[in-house]
């Protein structure tokens, strides 16, 4: 059903498209066509097509009145943008249909979403918040009708209770959601048989303000092997040494969810993406078995400067998880070899106190190299990506040995952004293995067969588009270097 609030926001948006402006537009990542962007929702496989939905703000390019955006692809490489699926049109979803997830049953493709509104002033503080979660239905994949609200708070003073994950179990719907009781956070459980009646299971972990943060956004259950990865974006937890630097992390533990509906953890919180901009992952259930993540590739209150050119936001590629002894490995998706055009060859390189300009530029650009860290004794090595003429304009990855770290230094990187962010290094690592996206403002760095990521936006001139290679206080042995134009997909 095509509300008039669903044919206002498109409408909205193709007034809105001719207007935007393309120096930071991603060549092959999801990005809204207009206005705002924040969480991937409801990802699903739905009759040959992957579904990624998302939160989105049509009208502007700051956060509002949540939408569901949507797009879909039948390769994972190219992808269609859809009409906006959910618009804030009901009394239960008033202020915004904010995140969820989605599942299909019986060839019909389910949304279930949390609808919130303000019952006094809206804002974006506690006040007067009410949050229920609602369900949505589909036959062809493209238009949404509602069915209301199928879960109330379990008590009226709750008011964050948001962001349900909705997954197949023993012949049961499960349920999934993240709650603040007081100061504390929560999962809580729910079960159904027919998507529309749920009973409570209550609480299936329960946190605490100082150790664990105050509340769990979107959060995510579902097995990996023989065990349970509760994934989640905690808000609250404090910067510890490297640890925590975002405004809000992502990350997981291990465990196992016993009969009873109880997470019992068997591992603490670990970040899942060390850059600076990674929030709020889902994982989609692909037909051939594979567990798929996305994310949101910004941060909340971050600089996002394309904003100033009618559109904010953008997803992270999708990655393949995979269990690798108790930590998860993220691995780009196979089917992303799709993106690459021509293919260049570096054979290995040693360099002393410099810096050197390689014969190839690009802001579309797959990157495969190692690094020689057992014959390496500078202080400083690594790549500069996105660069000037002058060097000023730079985004740099390198070895800090002093430091035993790989570090993504983005103090040039161009408009609005700022700072480091970085990984360890295992004592006597003899070799670095680097994977790396660039994208027009994104640069998604896999380490060592995913087994760490860091992912940041930039926002570089346009031509900014050389590479380097540097070394100092020392020589560097960079090995053989793929690299691979990627296609302009303009999405
Ligand atoms: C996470 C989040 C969710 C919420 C949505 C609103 O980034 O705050 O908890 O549903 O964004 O847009």
């Amino acid at each position: 059903m095509s509300s008039s609030a669903l044919r206002d926001a498109q409408a909205a948006l193709l007034h809105l498209l001719p207007q935007r402006q393309d120096d930071w537009r991603p060549a092959y990542h999801l990005a809204p066509p207009v206005g705002w962007m924040n969480d991937p929702n409801g990802l699903v496989f739905f009759r040959g097509h992957y579904h990624v939905f998302y939160q989105h703000h049509p009208y502007s390019t700051q956060w509002g009145p949540m939408h569901w955006g949507h797009a879909r692809s039948a390769d994972l490489v190219h992808w269609e943008h859809l009409p906006v699926a959910l618009a804030p049109d009901s009394e239960a979803d008033r202020d915004g249909c904010f995140s969820g997830s989605a599942v299909v049953w019986d060839d019909t493709l389910y949304l279930v979403y949390t609808g919130h509104r303000w019952l006094g002033t809206p804002g974006r503080d506690d006040e007067g918040l009410h949050q229920v979660q609602c369900l949505a239905s589909s036959q062809d994949g493209q238009t949404f009708t509602k069915h209301g609200v199928i879960i109330d708070p379990p008590e009226p003073a709750l008011q964050h209770f948001r962001d349900p994950k909705v997954w197949r179990q023993d012949d049961s719907w499960w349920l999934a959601l993240g709650a603040q009781y007081g100061e504390d956070p929560h999962l809580l459980l729910y079960r159904s048989t027919d998507l529309h009646h749920w009973e409570t299971l209550g609480s299936a972990l329960a946190g605490t303000r100082e150790a664990d943060g105050y509340m769990w956004e979107c959060p995510d259950l579902f097995r990996l092997d023989d065990t349970e990865v509760f994934l989640y974006s905690p808000q609250g937890l404090a910067p510890c040494g490297y640890a925590h630097r975002n405004r809000y992390q992502t990350g997981y533990r291990l465990g196992r969810l016993d009969a009873n509906g109880r997470f019992q953890p068997r591992t603490p919180f670990v970040e899942l993406d060390h850059g600076h901009d990674f929030y709020a992952a889902q994982t989609l259930d692909a037909p051939d078995g594979r567990r798929l993540l996305w994310a949101w590739l910004d941060m909340w209150e971050s600089p996002m400067p394309s904003q100033a050119q009618g559109w904010c936001g953008q997803l992270s590629l999708p990655r393949e998880l995979s269990l690798d002894g108790e930590r998860l490995r993220q691995r780009p998706a196979r089917e992303l070899v799709g993106l690459r055009q021509t293919a260049q060859q570096y054979g290995a390189t040693r360099l002393r106190n410099e810096r050197r300009l390689l014969p190839l530029r690009g802001d579309r650009l797959e990157l495969q190299l190692e690094l020689d860290l057992a014959t390496s004794d500078a202080e400083r090595f690594g790549l500069a990506l996105r660069c000037d003429a002058t060097g000023q304009e730079q985004t740099r990855l390198y070895v800090d040995a002093q430091a035993g770290r790989l570090v993504l230094d983005r103090e040039r990187a161009g408009c609005g952004v700022s700072g480091v962010r970085s990984i360890p290094l295992t004592p006597g690592q003899a070799r670095l293995k680097l994977q790396l996206f660039l994208d027009r403002s994104s640069l998604e760095v896999f380490v060592d067969d995913g087994a760490w990521v860091l992912s940041s936006r930039l926002y570089p001139r346009q031509d900014s588009q050389g590479l380097g290679l540097f070394a100092h206080d020392g020589q560097a042995l960079f090995g053989d270097m793929q690299a691979w134009t990627l296609r302009d997909l303009q999405l």
